[in-house]
């Protein structure tokens, strides 16, 4: 059996969440890869709206098994939060969740690293979502982080050495935190620690493979966006953890021939929150419409998102990168009253046209669209891909054309039920 994987193409909050509890009752397992609370996965039904930061978001469905993999980073204090709330709300996730041995863990200190760390950058700051994961991930990549695995044997013998480390960066930055308060975060840090321990934790590369060799289906479900990729977004204007098709592999031991489907998720438009450069960003009146209507406030720290038109250049890019096979599309029914919609098919780079996306993207970018007409109609409450309007079957077959991959889903609204998959769509 191969692994599918659900990602997003642009810079996060493309609806991930939502279209991964939809496809979960096709699957045996759902898996978390990379990223860690900074992300903010919305999940709407019956009347209910859930956010998940690190916890999966097949834990909904019919007792699939939900695994948070080797490159997840955690911060036991917010699991222990969203754990808690879940479980109160009727989930039972002890059954379901599997947690990496592997996993990586964000301690107090990292967090108030990320902070001191954009206070310093001034006018330059990343707008990270604070969480501590650029440091976490900085720890791990350096070889000196702390496993979940290293809490079951002389763990204040590990945690120290680290500590210091942090604290005498921290020292250099000139955010020494008070006595009191460090000592406050990390009694709180270590009694959530224990209760972590009171979960499955697992050596997640053999359970996935062997759940593989079983015949077990698995969809892996990406954080963050393409373009907040380490290595292929908008550096340094990014997070640090490979958001692509390949952090899959790293990020769960899954080997690359077992990638099955690549599902990339976008939205009819683009949004971005935190700092760094957006080419197609608007900042007249329609971003603001398209802000209100698509309530494009973050997730997790309820920052405004940053709205503009979709960007063709690249989506391509996102779309090569991920190997995507099945493209969905989300929020359209945010355009539904608009008269008409433009989308960016090129860049004018100094002064000269072209298709790829470039090394960089900052202000000597200047996008070429094409206006298309808008199709004024409410389609939030539409069950089949038969009734959509001419002027969307066009703008949707516009699409397809320009980013050579078929269209398999449309999200026409934030709930469960607001999904239209077309008859196209290759699912299991
Ligand atoms: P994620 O991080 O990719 O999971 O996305 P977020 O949850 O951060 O942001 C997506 C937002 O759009 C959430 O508030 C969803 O409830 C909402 N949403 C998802 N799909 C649709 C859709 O098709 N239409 C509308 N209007 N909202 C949607
Ligand atoms: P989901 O999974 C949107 C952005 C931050 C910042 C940059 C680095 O909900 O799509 P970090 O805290 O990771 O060091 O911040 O990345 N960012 C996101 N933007 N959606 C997310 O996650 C994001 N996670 C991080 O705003 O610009
Ligand atoms: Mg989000």
């Amino acid at each position: 059996m191969k692994v599918d994987v659900l990602l997003g193409l642009q810079w996060g909050d493309e609806g991930k969440g939502k279209v991964v509890d939809v496809l979960t009752p096709r699957y045996d397992v759902v898996a978390r890869f990379q990223g860690g609370p900074n992300a903010g996965h919305t999940l709407e039904f019956e009347g209910k709206k859930y956010v998940l930061r690190s916890i999966p978001s097949g834990i909904f469905q019919h007792g699939q098994i939900n695994i948070i993999g080797n490159g997840v980073v955690l911060d036991p204090v917010l699991f222990r939060q969203e754990a808690e709330e879940l479980e109160r709300s009727g989930v039972d996730l002890r059954s379901i969740l599997r947690i990496s041995k592997k996993a990586h863990l964000i301690t107090p200190t990292h967090r108030l690293l990320d902070a001191a760390n954009e206070k310093a950058k001034g006018g330059k700051k990343i707008g990270t979502t604070g969480k501590g994961i650029g440091p976490t991930y900085t720890d791990k990549i350096s070889r000196n982080g702390l496993r979940l695995g290293d809490t079951f044997v002389n763990f204040p013998e590990k945690y120290g050495p680290l500590r210091q480390l942090h604290l005498d960066r921290l020292a250099t930055l000139g955010a020494t935190p008070e006595p009191e308060l460090l000592a406050d975060l990390e009694k709180t840090w270590m009694d959530a620690i224990e209760y972590i321990k009171t979960y499955e934790i697992v050596d997640s590369e053999h359970l996935v493979n062997n759940l593989l060799r079983e015949g077990k289906s698995i969809l892996c479900e990406g954080a963050q966006g393409t373009l907040l990729d380490i290595d292929f977004g908008s550096y340094p204007f990014v997070t640090s953890s490979n958001t692509i098709t390949s952090g899959a592999c790293s990020g769960l031991g899954v080997a690359p021939n077992k990638i099955g489907d690549v599902f990339g998720i976008f939205k009819a438009y683009c949004t971005r929150v935190g700092s760094g450069p957006f080419p197609t960003e608007l900042f007249d009146e329609t971003g603001k419409t398209i802000r209100d209507l698509g309530h494009e406030y973050g997730a997790v720290t309820g920052r405004e998102r940053r709205c503009g038109w979709i960007d063709l250049v690249a989506l391509r890019y996102a779309i090569m990168i991920n190997g995507v096979t099945q493209l969905i599309m989300m929020k359209s029914d945010v355009l539904d009253g608009f008269d008409e919609i433009k989308a960016c098919v090129a860049y004018k780079v100094d002064g000269k046209e072209t298709t790829d996306f470039p090394y960089s993207i900052e202000e000597n970018v200047e996008p070429i669209y094409v206006t298309l007409p808008g199709w004024k109609t409410d389609m939030t409450k539409m069950q089949s891909e038969d009734e959509f309007p001419a002027e969307f079957k066009a703008y949707v077959d516009f699409l397809e054309k320009e980013l050579e991959t078929p269209i398999a889903v449309v999200s026409i609204g934030p709930d469960r039920s607001q999904t239209i998959v077309r008859a196209k769509a290759k699912l299991k």
